[in-house]
């Protein structure tokens, strides 16, 4: 951790030297509650900024940066290089947890600070080691604006959002930084926790219809959402948060023996489980703040989502009707896959499927992978995503790997299959080993699926291979 908290230490010295900074962030859950996190900080101590939240980080933007201090969030280390070669200059801070593909330049000069603790020269280590746990970007910069307070307490009230956008990522919160983390929030009422159906908030009925992770098989369907409610006798319109203790234990008995009834994939613990109360946010329920932050950034309008961040409890009604326009996507998609399964096409060592709505592509691949075909590596294509100004359509690729499937196929690597793959076909590409996103030239999908079919079968053989 010493090698971590001295990168932190000396990010939040150089952040002092500023009274203006360029944060830039990803679009997803994770990175918005890290830019708020960092807004937030900025703001308390008297730094204007400017944020802008983006869906990938390109040659040409960086290039575009001309600020003094830029902060990068959720991003950063596969542009390690390019960040060096355009902002040397400037005085850079990387937050960020993606698996560097290449070997990083050394980007520790006096002017650039990378905390990224799968990196060797912010831990001291190579691989993230039992102590930190698994951080997310949110949670990365909770630290470092812990370390940007001037008392003892300061900025501790933002948990909160790291602990949304570690939901976000579905990483551990009970272990490592992120239990840290926890704790502290508990011990100071900034977060509550108890076991319950992890639904998220809302009327019980939009809650069990709009239900995509996990994806129950009443999802879509009024009619047996009704039928539900009606045999445990529950009222649709009452909030998931006002079930006694008694109605969500019948409740959940429902739930759990229709899944066991229809769909044998889905363990207890993704429906029953730890939830987190978020006490200082405007959405308490943490599970929803994540999800309509996510839907809001997704969906296109991310400064609802920094709002939300930022306490704006007018943006509360905006940022609700994105989430459930999103999640209507999302059930509308899921229901014609249960309507066509053949839409699914198998090559070798992955399936694939071409959605049809837009925004949703990653999360859906998630959601497939988790939920329905868990014992393939589910890739998801999206030709639809209209063409930014100026730029040659694009399609974008989302792949997904379950932890139990990755736990089962040694050699998988998802991010570097998606960095090899698409660089291959003219695009890029990276992530995470079971969580990988590419964007490719329209027209080369054919090529990108042979080239990743390809890529996954050496993974898997090299592991195999008698050393
Ligand atoms: O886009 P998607 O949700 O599938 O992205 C999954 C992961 O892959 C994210 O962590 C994202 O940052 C990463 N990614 C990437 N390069 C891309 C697209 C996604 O590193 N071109
Ligand atoms: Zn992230």
């Amino acid at each position: 951790m010493m090698g971590l908290q001295k990168n932190v230490k000396k990010a939040a010295e150089l952040i002092k030297r500023h009274d203006y900074a360029r944060v830039i962030s990803h679009y997803d859950a994770d990175g918005i509650t890290a830019a708020g996190i960092i807004s937030t900080a900025l703001l308390r101590s008297g730094i204007q900024f400017h944020t802008t939240i983006v869906s990938k980080l390109d040659r040409a933007f960086i290039q575009g940066l001309d600020e003094e201090l830029i902060i990068f969030c959720d991003m950063g280390t596969a542009q390690a290089e390019l960040i060096q070669q355009y902002l040397s200059e400037r005085e850079v801070i990387i937050l960020d947890h993606h698996v560097p593909l290449a070997p990083l330049p050394d980007v520790h000069t006096a002017s650039t600070v990378l905390i990224n603790p799968l990196c060797a020269n912010t831990t001291g280590k190579s691989k993230m080691d039992g102590e930190l746990g698994e951080i997310c970007a949110a949670g990365l910069s909770y630290l470092l604006a812990r370390r940007m307070s001037g008392t003892e307490k300061d900025n501790l009230d933002l948990a909160g959002l790291a602990i949304a956008g570690t939901l976000g990522d579905k990483l551990p919160l009970t272990n490592g930084i992120n239990k840290m983390i926890v704790d502290e929030a508990l011990q100071e009422g900034i977060i509550s926790v108890k076991k319950g159906l992890r639904l998220g908030d809302g009327k019980i009925r939009d809650a069990i219809l709009f239900s995509t992770d996990p994806y129950i098989p009443l999802a879509g369907k009024l009619e047996w959402v009704d039928a539900l409610l009606g045999k445990v006798g529950i009222a649709g319109d009452k909030k998931v948060r006002d079930l006694s203790v008694e109605e969500e234990k019948r409740l959940a008995d429902a739930l759990l023996s229709l899944l066991r009834k229809y769909n044998a994939e889905i363990h207890e613990s993704a429906l029953v489980g730890t939830t987190y109360r978020l006490n200082a946010e405007v959405i308490k329920n943490g599970l929803t703040f994540m999800r309509t932050v996510d839907a809001c950034g997704r969906l296109g309008s991310p400064s609802i989502g920094i709002g939300l961040c930022l306490r704006e409890e007018d943006l509360v009604e905006d940022a609700t009707s994105l989430y459930l326009k999103f999640q209507s996507k999302l059930v509308s998609e899921l229901n014609r896959l249960e309507r066509e399964a053949n839409s699914i096409k198998e090559r070798q060592n992955l399936s694939y499927f071409f959605v049809q709505e837009r925004g949703i592509t990653g999360v859906l691949a998630g959601i497939i992978a988790d939920y329905l075909y868990t014992g393939t590596i589910m890739v998801v294509v999206n030709t639809q995503e209209r063409a930014e100004e100026g730029k040659t359509a694009e399609t974008k690729i989302s792949a997904r790997c379950n932890k139990r499937l990755l736990a089962k196929s040694k050699g998988i690597d998802l991010a570097k299959a998606m960095e090899q793959a698409s660089r291959a076909v003219g695009g890029m590409g990276g992530g995470h080993p079971v969580a990988a996103g590419a964007s490719i030239p329209s027209g080369s999908e054919e090529l990108f699926l042979a080239a990743l079919d390809r890529i996954l079968g050496e993974q898997r053989g090299r592991s195999q291979a008698p050393s």
